[in-house]
């Protein structure tokens, strides 16, 4: 077999390395809205579509290449979307599908991609197929995951699972007669049963639901716990194994890549091809590359990034576990330092660091016990920025991370709707912290959120972000928000070619590495460093004397030609 040396159909890197043969979803910075707390446009307190549309302007002049959609389909909202009524349609309140299909053409003239969300792993309980299994009609039952209850009087649930959100993993059913009876898997909330991948139903379904996007010009899916579809056969008990770390009947089942294999060719069948990106959770690292065979998904969110402490050791490990699965896999690595499950960068980043890792629990464990320095948090979060934008491979920015928002952690706990607050009794405080509207404008909430007269919002935005206004920021040269402009549109000139990533050299807790010209210095350590002499300085996270790189402060210095 000869070496390929031009580009090839998927965009996969030539052996010639020539800029113009990678595609566009290798190189893209994506950005992340969840869809009721991005901009309200019919003026009921609630984001929706018409808002994202008056919208779309923030998006291109930040700079970011595609968009990236949470759950808009019909649902109740239990889950923020993540419990889906039915496939084939918008949320009425998000303004329906007129309007997502009004989002897709201006989005799209605007140059910008648009993902979607899939939600395969379970529906909404209020879902058709679901409401018909609950009335007994057995075809429809037979695509999800009903069992008998062990013990005598089938009281106790089929296995030991705990779902996701605390509390077991199966609730069970009242018979029509009115007596108890099978029970129902669901690894999230109750109100999300799991389907039965086993079935050919429901794999034919969901391949006619890509298509309905994909022919309405959707460029590609998220593909929401792409690792839990398949069950072990037999529902075998986890005997407590824990689910994130170590291997668990529930997910990562080698029955799940055919799901991708069909799927991958649906999306290769369009031209251009569609994309998809995993959230796939494994807890054996080794695993993941087998998501991202030629055949199967495009890429993989890095995880790691979102609870590595900030220190250079981590991080420089993160950085090579990720490229590691690039240079293995030939799929891009796909980065975040947040999105609507963690907290936000500013606020894990304003406390005490952990060793190595964090993790969704022990930093929401934190919260209350120590106060969080909030400019300290920043500016770390602005470094990181200049970080990850610098990365081979995709970044994506989750809605508010350019406005460095922190996470809002006074919502008080009757205000608090994700069923991780609600289902643990209320000792975990939940994700809602991060889905607090966006502040556009103004002086005073909603800060432009909603048009003049609206309702309030569900989720209280804190009266201080008057200062961290999308409006207030585009003045200021020094802002967040003018950083994240600066930094994207650097990269998109210098760092979406095939440069490889060198580590250099570096004073100690600077990391520090090249890719073609340019020169990224992130400094953890202890003290300010100088900057190497020579170099133009193209962006620093932070304000500092000429040749300065101080503390929780990065840089990008164009070093010439390599
Ligand atoms: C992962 C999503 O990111 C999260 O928000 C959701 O709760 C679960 N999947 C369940 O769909």
């Amino acid at each position: 077999m000869s070496t390929p040396t031009g580009p090839v159909a998927d965009g996969t890197p030539s052996a010639d390395g020539s800029a113009a043969a990678l595609a566009w979803w290798r190189t893209a910075a994506v950005y992340q809205v969840v869809p009721r707390s991005f901009a309200d446009g019919d003026g009921d307190g609630v984001g929706d579509l018409p808002g994202l549309r008056s919208r779309l302007q923030h998006l291109a002049d930040l700079g970011v290449d595609a968009v990236w959609v949470n759950p808009w389909y019909p649902s109740p909202g239990v889950d923020n979307g993540y419990d889906v009524t039915d496939y084939r349609d918008v949320d009425a309140a998000l303004g329906g599908l007129a309007q997502a299909e009004e989002f897709l053409r201006e989005a799209h003239a605007l140059g910008l991609k648009v993902l979607l969300d899939i939600v395969p792993n379970h529906t909404s309980h209020t879902h058709a197929w679901f409401r018909a299994a609950l009335a007994g009609d057995e075809r429809a039952r037979a695509r999800y995951l009903f069992r008998p209850g062990r013990g005598e009087d089938g009281s106790l649930p089929p296995n030991d699972w705990e779902s996701c959100f605390g509390g077991p993993s199966w609730t069970r059913t009242t018979g029509a007669d009115g007596r108890p009876g099978e029970w129902y898997l669901h690894s999230f909330a109750p109100e999300q049963p799991d389907l039965d991948w086993r079935n050919p139903e429901v794999r034919a379904e969901f391949v006619d639901v890509l298509r309905f996007w994909f022919d309405r010009g959707v460029d590609g899916f998220r593909v929401d716990v792409a690792h839990g579809l398949l069950k072990q056969e037999g529902l075998p008990d986890a005997l407590g194994r824990d689910r994130r770390t170590e291997e668990h009947p529930g997910w990562d089942q080698d029955e799940v890549h055919e799901v991708y294999r069909e799927w991958r060719a649906v999306a290769d069948a369009y031209d251009p091809p569609r994309v998809f990106v995993a959230e796939a959770w494994v807890a054996r690292r080794e695993r993941l590359p087998l998501y991202l065979r030629p055949d199967e998904l495009h890429m993989a969110f890095e995880f790691d990034p979102l609870h590595v402490a900030w220190r250079e050791g981590p991080w420089r490990r993160v950085i090579e576990r990720g490229l590691a699965v690039a240079q293995l896999t030939g799929a891009p690595s796909a980065w975040a330092l947040t999105n609507h499950d963690v907290v936000r960068q500013v606020t894990r980043y304003a406390r005490s660091q952990p060793p190595e890792h964090g993790s969704n629990v022990s930093e929401r464990a934190r919260w209350g016990s120590e106060v969080p320095d909030l400019a300290l948090g920043r500016a770390r979060a602005r470094a990181a920025a200049l970080l990850t934008t610098a990365l081979p491979g995709l970044v994506y920015v989750y809605a508010g991370e350019e406005l460095g928002l922190e996470e809002v952690e006074d919502i008080p706990a009757d205000l608090r709707t994700d069923p991780i607050h609600t289902r643990s009794g209320g000792r975990d405080p939940g994700r809602d912290g991060s889905r607090v509207p966006l502040p556009w404008s103004g002086q005073r909430p909603p800060f432009g959120f909603s048009p003049p007269g609206a309702p309030a919002p569900r989720l209280p935005q804190p009266p201080h972000w008057a200062a961290l206004t999308a409006a207030a920021q585009a003045r200021d040269e020094g802002s967040t928000l003018s950083l994240y402009r600066r930094a994207l549109r650097l990269r998109r000139e210098l760092l979406t070619g095939p440069e490889p990533l060198r580590w250099c050299e570096a004073p100690e807790g600077v990391l520090a590495f090249r890719r073609g010209r340019v020169l990224v210095q992130v400094n953890f350590g202890p003290r300010a460093v100088a900057l190497p002499s020579g170099a133009r300085l193209l962006v620093r996270s932070g304000p500092a004397p000429e040749g300065v790189l101080p503390v929780d402060t990065a840089a990008w210095l164009d070093v010439g030609a390599p």
